[in-house]
């Protein structure tokens, strides 16, 4: 391993700073809340924090929509609190990353402001383009590429007359990166974080830099096809990277629109100049259509390339959810074993080689909100899919849908304690805080032996303990019974098998020798498996 690649090793933790902590009591978590907290996350075993972005915003998708990259959000804070909290971060060993919307802006940013207006040097830094016409001279976009949020991905401008693209909200459109103008202003905001000490980026939506140039149609219900992927995607990344090189940066990339395990490796080969390690979701709302359940053999398969793409010279992250899904206990989990059902998922993914990183409160098994009606949903993207059902009994599906896959089930009150609003804030909190948080909360947890956060610790620890298999020795799955997932981690003469019962169902198992070093079960029965059990064997072999 080079020097600086601290990351291969580490473990992140991801704060969703709105809903994390609220150092004033104004009801918004704050820069503030997160130094507070350090503590509590280093004493997790966790290593880096990326935080969701925090920089000057109007909001419109909670700080994704970025109006100035080089200022913070007011209710946030101020550059003051974020210098301290990186230099409290890195005074307890603790690095810190930054989420980089570099997709698009917000169209209230000043570049935007001035490419409207035609600015020289502006003209071209979005992507802007001639309306076509129906036979009855109605304007209509150029193409028919589809936003991820719903609806057509272009949207007008009165005073340029043209459509600029947006493949997210309609205040959010996308940068050109054909234009040197904006390839160089990214670079100098990237330069003006790392010269406040950050340790690393994450490159939000970078998959979707590139389109396709013609701006033909894609095909009907797969138009992302057009932006997802591209080689020009690879080639604007090299460039603006470019700034990152030989520098101890680390970054992250998201890469959405249905990434091959090719198009994962371009991105993170440590052969290439692009990224250190990528975020792909193919393991995330995998069900089997007549049962509903989880689709046990696809979850597995998307571990098993997740180690393909590391055998092949690239790196991914291990995650199970993050501030755009489910949470995981509600996705594959049961509400009636949360801390069992947790920490058997966290066994699988997290003893993977990799960088592990855990969302804010997955390490308690926060659950999905039971959300009763539409008007509860904060999320642009639900909203925009309410609107755009038009029946009374098209909404209703919508709603029906939403509850499970919303991303406002992840974006809840973080849980602190049993007091009101959960421990986050004297004040109502900014959005709502899920019920269960009377027994579920951090300090209830603390105290528990088998709790979800002490399951995330030992399972942590073990990882942290035995780095030489579970960071970088070598991998191997195993057959197994249906939902169960069974891998080896080998460093020399040493050997773990990793075996997770993904099911809420028993298994008949006989179990492999091996003296047990984790068991979320406490006492193991050898000749099954019960619901959620993960077991952790270890072995010496003779080679
Ligand atoms: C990423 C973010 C998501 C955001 C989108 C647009 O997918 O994770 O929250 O809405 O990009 O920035
Ligand atoms: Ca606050």
């Amino acid at each position: 391993m080079e020097k600086n690649e601290w990351w291969k090793s580490a473990v992140g933790y991801q704060i969703y700073l709105k809903s994390f902590f609220d150092s004033n009591n104004d009801g918004v978590g704050d820069i503030a809340g997160i130094t507070n907290k350090l503590d509590y996350i280093k004493n997790l075993g966790v290593d880096f924090i990326w935080i969701s972005p925090f920089f000057d915003s109007p909001m419109d998708d909670n700080g994704y929509d970025v109006r100035d990259y080089k200022s913070i959000y007011s209710e946030y804070g101020t550059m003051e609190d974020f210098k301290n909290l990186v230099d409290r971060a890195h005074s307890m060993g603790l690095k810190v990353i930054v989420d980089m919307v570099i997709n698009h802006t917000s169209s209230e940013n000043n570049w935007f402001v001035k490419s409207v207006a035609r600015a020289t040097g502006f003209d071209d830094f979005y992507y802007w383009k001639d309306p076509k016409f129906d036979e009855n001279g109605k304007i209509l976009p150029p193409n028919n590429w589809q936003s991820f949020f719903g609806g057509s991905a272009w949207e007008y401008n009165s005073e340029r007359e043209q459509f600029y693209l947006r493949l997210f909200s309609k205040s959010m459109p996308d940068i050109n990166y054909n234009s040197r103008v904006a390839i160089k202003q990214i670079q100098d905001v990237m330069e003006f974080w790392m010269n406040l000490s950050v340790d690393g980026f994450r490159m939000d939506a970078i998959s979707h830099i590139g389109k396709v140039e013609s701006f033909k149609d894609g095909k009907v219900n797969h138009t992302y096809k057009m932006f997802s992927n591209l080689d020009n995607a690879h080639e604007f990344l090299t460039d603006i990277l470019s700034i990152v090189k030989n520098k101890n940066i680390v970054t992250m990339g998201e890469l959405g629109g249905c990434p091959t395990i090719y198009d994962q490796l371009k991105f993170s080969d440590s052969k290439r100049n692009e990224l250190n390690m990528v975020f792909e979701f193919s393991h995330l709302n995998r069900f089997n259509k007549k049962t509903g359940k989880p689709d046990y053999k696809a979850i597995i398969n998307s571990l098993k390339n997740k180690e393909k793409l590391i055998s092949m010279g690239g790196w991914s992250t291990l995650f199970w959810t993050n501030h755009d899904y489910q949470r995981l206990v509600s996705m594959y989990g049961n509400n009636k074993a949360l801390s069992k059902s947790a920490s058997a998922f966290a066994t699988a993914m997290y003893l993977l080689k990799g960088t592990p990183i855990i969302y804010q409160g997955e390490e308690l098994a926060m659950t999905g909100y039971p959300f009763k009606n539409e008007n509860e949903f904060e999320d642009v993207n639900a909203k925009m899919l309410i609107k755009l059902a038009s029946t009374e009994s098209e909404k209703k599906k919508v709603f029906e849908s939403l509850k499970n896959t919303s991303r406002d089930n992840a974006r809840t009150i973080m849980q602190w304690n049993g007091s009101v609003y959960a421990g986050f804030s004297e004040h109502k909190p900014w959005f709502l805080v899920n019920p269960n948080y009377h027994s579920l909360n951090v300090a209830v947890e603390q105290t528990e032996e088998h709790s979800a956060l002490n399951e995330y610790r030992k399972i942590i620890t073990l990882r942290k303990e035995n780095s030489d298999a579970f960071c970088f020795g070598d991998c191997t799955f195993k057959r197994a019974p249906r939902g169960v997932c069974r891998y080896i981690r080998r460093s020399g003469k040493t050997e773990y098998d990793v075996i997770v019962n993904l099911t809420d169902e028993v298994k008949k198992y006989l179990l492999p020798v091996g003296a047990i070093v984790y068991t979320n079960y406490g006492e193991v029965i050898r000749g099954e498996l019960s619901p959620f059990e993960a077991i952790v064997l270890k072995r010496q072999i003779l080679i």
